[in-house]
Formats: C-alpha cells, structure tokens, sequence
C-alpha cells in the first residue's frame, strides 16, 4: 500500500484564520479521517508562510519583530484549527531549519542544472523605507484607463494588467512618497526549460479537467522566467552565495510542505524521503484555492523535478467562498474569523454545511447564513441526530440498553444503508462529499420513516421480540450513518461512541450483527443552531474604522474664499425613491426632496445593494446645481458623500433622521 501525503496550503503568518480558509482544511481533513478510517497510511501536513515583505511590514507597524508576529501567528493558528478539530499530523512554519536547508538544496540543484539565469531590471525603489518596492507596496495612475490610485500589477477599473514602473505618478503607498527608478540584480528560475515536462505530468491526469485547461492556456501561452529572488532587507532565507540577495516567499514556501514532512518524520520515525524522493511508492496530494493553481501547477513542479524529487500525483483545486452571495468583506460583517466563529457555534456545523456544499469542483461556494441554519438543522439535526437520540433513549429505557437480533434480509432498510454506506465511500474517495451527505441524508430520511411507522413504542405492548429487533434495525441505521458522517461531523461521532460504549466509531460498527458493548442514553449529541448565535456571531464581526483610519487624510485643497462656499445651496433633502438604473452598474437613480422634487443619478450603487433601504433617509444635497443630461437621463444635484472601504465605495452621509429637511445646511 502506497503512503499518502496529504496538505493544505500554507496561510500567510500575518492574518488570522477565517472562515475562507476552512473551506480547504475542513476539505483537506475529511479526506483525511476516511482515508485514516480506511486504515491507509497516510500524512496529513501543513505550515504557516511565514515569510516576505507584507509579513516584515505588518510586523513593523506593530512595533515587534517579524520573528515575534510568526510566533504569535503561529499559536493562534494551531489553536483555531484544534478548534475546528483539523487532525494534522503536522503542523510547522516555513520559518525552519529544515526548510532553510531543503531550500538551498533546491535552488542548488536548479543553478547546476543550469536553469538559473541573472538579469538586471529597473525596479521603483523608495528612498524614505531604503527598499525596493513589490508590486503592491505601490499605487499610481493606471497607464491604459488613467484610474487613480491602481495597485503595481493590475487596475482595478479596467482590468489591465502592467509593470509597477509603467504606473504613472507612482507613491509608495508607506510614506505616500515618490519612489525613483534604480537598477537591480535579481536570479529567474528558465521556465521554458521545464515546459514539455509540465505538459507531460500535467496530462497524467493532475488536477480537474477545466484546470487542466487554464494550465494548458499558460503553456501554449509561453512562459516567462521566474523571478526568485528579492534584494536586501527582506524577511526570508539568504541565498547562498549571493550577498544581499534573498529567496522570494514562493520559493521557500511550498518547499514548506517538504520541511513539514520531514519535521514530522523526525517526530515520529521514518524519512522525508520515503514520500519525496522520486522513486518513493507514495502519492503526493495538494489541496489549494483556484487563486494559487499557477504555483503549483508550474513553479513548484518544475522545482520538483529540477530537484530530482517527486513531484505531486494530485492537485485538489476548490473555489473560493463568499458570504451572502459576496466577496467577504470586514466592513460588512462578513469577514468572519475561524475564531470568532468559534466563539459562537460548533464546529461540526460549518464541516457539515461544507462537506455538503463542496462537490470536489473549483467552483466559488457561497456561505448563505440563513440556508446555514435551515440545511443543518433539517438534514443533520433533525434528520440523523433526531434518529440517534430517539433510538438510543428508547432502547436504553425500554430494554435496558439490549437490542434484539434482527435478520437484515428482512428490512429493506438494511439494503438501503449498505448502498448508502458504499456511495459515502466512493463520493469520498473522489473528493464529493456533497455526493456523501447526499446519500446519507437520503437514507436517514428513510430510517426515520422507518422508525416512525414501526412505532416500536406501540409495538412493545403486543410483541416485545418484533420491538427490540424494530429497535436494533433502527440502531444499526442510526449508527452506520453516524460513522459515514465521522469524518465530517467528528464532535458528533465521539459523543455518539461514547453512548454506545466505544472509544472510536469506525466501518466495523456498519455491520448489522455489530452490537454496542455499553449503551447509555447521550444527554446531548447535537443541538439545533439557533439562529441568534449566528446573528451574534456576524455582529461580531463587523470591523469598524479605527481612529487612524478614520483621520488618513493624505492631501488638503486649496483654500477658497467664503463667497465661492456661500453660493453652494446645500440643503437636507429626504429620498423619496431610489431605483438601479439599468446598463449602469455603478449608479442609483434617486429622487429627493428638498424642498422641490429632484432626480439625482449617483454613483453610490456598490454600497446599497438594495437601493430601496434609502426611501425616507436624509440626505445632504447641492440644491442649486445647473442641471446635467446623461445618458441615463437629467442630473439636477448632487449628495454629499463620503468614501467609504474599499469593498463598499462611496456612501452618503446621513443627517441626523431627526434633522428638518428642505432648509439650508449652515
Ligand atoms: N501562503 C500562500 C499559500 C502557499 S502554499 C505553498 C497563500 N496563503 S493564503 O493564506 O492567502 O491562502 C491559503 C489558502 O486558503 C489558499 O489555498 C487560498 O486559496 C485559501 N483561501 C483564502 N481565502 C479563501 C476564501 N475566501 N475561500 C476559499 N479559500 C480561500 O495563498
Ligand atoms: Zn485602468
């Protein structure tokens, strides 16, 4: 039987988990616990990427170390996944001797091979951090559209992607200070020397087929050298032989994975190498988000095989997830944190509304909190759960922890929870564990009915026999589908095993002659979610401005005389309607009333979803604006607003709603 290595990507060291990032170890961890189910040997490993400048900043603008940060990162992470209850194996940093040498190692091998190429580029520099600046420590106008303040790689307003030293009028965006262009030597890893080989390893099948296709694009595309290297100061591994030049984060991160590996062979006995080097009999799994598919499907490979290692026999590639229907966002409320999340609700929730989601595609999956509440409460807790305590509280009160005997060719439910058992296997095995849930809630939708209509509580009073075998049937439904869930729902499964007198629920107890060696009522396996914990929890995570944020202004005007402010009639107007305008995806169309009854087009559309939450809000309004034709129709004012985060745009500023309107604003 071949080892299986399994892993999660790395979360960067300088933010907390959150609940995107549990999408893929929630993943990771059920494949995990079947295959350990399974009985195959298998590694489950992961890290923190620890290093890089958005680390070393991060750092700095809290006054400690970037040492210090990791550290704190790292046992905040470590907690939230024990929270989660995500079993690695192993779960180290970047930050290590292990990677440091296996990094060199690599890199070595890369330069002897004769893949490794210097060249010196202009690159923008900022003379007030003493640093060269990386495409997102710099913002600019974007040379195609001319939008204001674009990051160094792409624009946000159209789309178009450039070199930091193309921006035009570039700041950095630390000291919002004009960087200058200055030569710089940095090491590329000849990509193209590895692209018949990428093809070749790629079609054996890595990756779902529309990856496959993206991969394909990259490589009929061409592909440009790989830049791995980063000019002093820069948190990371020196490279050797290269003073002031150090690895680029990508580089030694995946090679994470390897240090990961090793560590945890060191722990528990055994070699790294059983799993890596090339002729090892060991299947090598990764699973990502669709956002990181071009480092492991190009770079790390070809690092892999540069290195005369093995390279990875599968790539799992998930989408990303949304909240509500949207991108998370801090000031919505819908960033949430692994650990506020935790504060609030149990774990096994979120596993199961994830392994229910999650069909083994890359498409995005939506965390919907209503849909939250009503799918796990009606598949799992009212369906499985329910079944589970009614069984066992009837066959603990009634024939005192003993179930009869029962032949399964007489139940028909019998065959039902044997396929479903099978069809849970093989969904798990192909990473579909929307495929799992789906049988298994099928056929606890049949054992309820099953239950329900054999009413052994009436049955008892004219044949006991027919209502212990009744009983032991339904049991032995209860607790098959409690086993397939294990994986998925683990809090569930222990406080299920602890009632039936077991240390560990596992397939043997999916047999219909299985027994429990001590059953015992459980006093609680899983509540219903109540839906004002997942209100809390969403409260909870509103972030708002901190005062700095608040008061970042980075320029002042001009200043101008009173007179030009005086003929400015600003008025408090009240909205009386507020539409979309169709064929304009930024714009509300809103008629206010101040007085006199005027249509207002305004570019507020991203921070009110739903424009009709305006009608009876006061607004602040330029009264006596000359009227202007759009293409939409006439603007007869304007309202006062404000920025807000990057994720809403601009939002009006509301008066008090006790504030009288149609008056002059003074
Ligand atoms: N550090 C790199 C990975 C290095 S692997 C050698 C990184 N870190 S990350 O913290 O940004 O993301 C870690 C993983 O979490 C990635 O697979 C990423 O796709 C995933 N997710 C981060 N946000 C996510 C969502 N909102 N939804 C789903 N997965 C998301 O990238
Ligand atoms: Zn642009």
């Amino acid at each position: 039987m071949s080892k299986i290595l399994l892993t999660s990507a790395l979360p960067y060291a300088n933010g907390s988990i959150h609940l995107g990032h549990m999408v893929e170890h929630v993943q990771s961890d059920i494949f995990a616990r079947f295959k350990r189910s399974m009985g195959a040997d298998i590694l489950f490993v992961c890290a923190d990427d620890t290093h890089g400048t958005a680390i070393e900043l991060r750092a700095e603008t809290l006054g400690i170390t970037p040492e210090e940060l990791i550290a704190a990162a790292l046992e905040e992470h470590t907690a939230d996944f024990r929270g989660f209850r995500i079993d690695f194996d192993e779960y180290y940093t970047t930050h290590s001797p292990e990677n440091q040498a296996l990094s060199a190692m690599v890199y070595e091998r890369l330069r002897d091979g004769g893949h490794i190429v210097r060249r010196t580029t202009q690159q923008l520099y900022s003379a007030a951090l003493g640093r060269f600046l990386s495409d997102r420590m710099v913002k600019g106008t974007c040379p195609k559209c001319g939008t204001a303040d674009q990051y160094g790689d792409v624009c946000e307003s159209c789309g178009s992607t450039y070199d930091p030293t193309e921006l035009i009028a570039p700041y950095d965006i630390h000291t919002k200070t004009a960087p200058e262009l200055r030569e710089t030597e940095n090491l590329y890893v000849r990509l193209t020397d590895f692209a018949p080989l990428l093809r070749e390893w790629m079609e054996t099948g890595v990756g779902q087929e529309p990856i496959r296709n993206f991969v394909r694009g990259w490589l009929d595309g061409g592909l440009d050298d790989w830049c791995i290297t980063r000019a002093a100061p820069y948190f990371g591994f020196p490279v050797p032989g290269e003073p002031d030049k150090y690895f680029y984060v990508w580089l030694d991160a995946p090679i994470g994975y390897i240090a990961a590996t090793q560590h945890a062979c060191e722990r528990r006995g055994g070699d790294w190498r059983d799993f890596w080097s090339a002729d090892a009999d060991a299947e090598i799994h990764h699973n990502i988000g669709k956002d990181i598919v071009y480092f492991h499907t190009l770079f790390w490979p070809a690092m892999l095989h540069a290195a005369g290692l093995r390279k990875p026999s599968q790539i799992h590639v998930h989408g990303m997830l949304t909240v509500n229907g949207r991108k998370m966002s801090k000031s919505r409320g819908t960033f949430v944190n692994a650990r506020t999340y935790l504060e609030h609700l149990d774990p096994d929730y979120l596993r199961y509304y994830y392994a229910a989601k999650l069909g083994g595609t890359a498409e995005d999956i939506d965390l919907n909190t209503e849909d939250f509440v009503l799918r796990v409460n009606a598949e799992l807790v009212n369906n499985v759960v329910n079944l589970c305590s009614r069984v066992t509280k009837f066959c603990v009160s009634r024939f005192g922890g003993h179930p009869g005997d029962f032949d399964p060719a007489d139940y028909p439910l019998c065959a039902t929870i044997a396929a479903a058992m099978e069809q849970a296997k093989a969904a798990y095995e192909a990473w579909d564990t929307r495929s799992a849930i789906r049988a298994i809630v099928e056929a606890g939708n049949e054992a309820n009915v099953f239950f329900q209509d054999a009413a052994p509580w009436v049955l008892v009073k004219e044949d006991e026999a027919a209502a212990r075998r009744v009983c032991a049937v339904a049991l032995h439904a209860a607790t098959s589908l409690v086993v397939a869930l294990a994986p998925v729902t683990p809090g569930l499964a222990d406080r299920l095993a602890a009632a039936l007198g077991v240390e560990k629920l596992g397939w043997d107890a999916t047999a219909p002659g299985w027994r429990p060696p001590a059953l015992t009522a459980p006093d609680r396996l899983l509540d219903r979610i109540d839906p004002a914990a997942t209100e809390a929890m969403m409260a909870a995570s509103v972030e708002t401005p901190t005062r700095t944020d608040v008061l970042d202004v980075e320029s002042f005007s001009d200043l101008i005389p009173f007179d030009t402010f005086a003929a400015v009639d600003l008025r408090v107007g009240v909205v009386d309607e507020a539409h979309t305008v169709e064929g304009a995806d930024k714009l509300l169309r809103l008629i206010v009333h101040c007085g006199k009854q005027i249509q207002v087009f305004a570019g507020v559309r991203k921070a009110y979803p739903d424009p009709s939450v305006l009608v009876g809000r006061r607004v602040v309004v330029v009264a006596n604006l000359q009227p202007r034709k759009m293409r939409f129709g006439t603007s007869e004012g304007m309202l006062l607003a404000t920025s807000g985060p990057d994720d809403v745009g601009l939002q009006l500023v509301h008066p008090d709603p006790s504030t009288l309107g149609g008056w002059t604003v003074r």
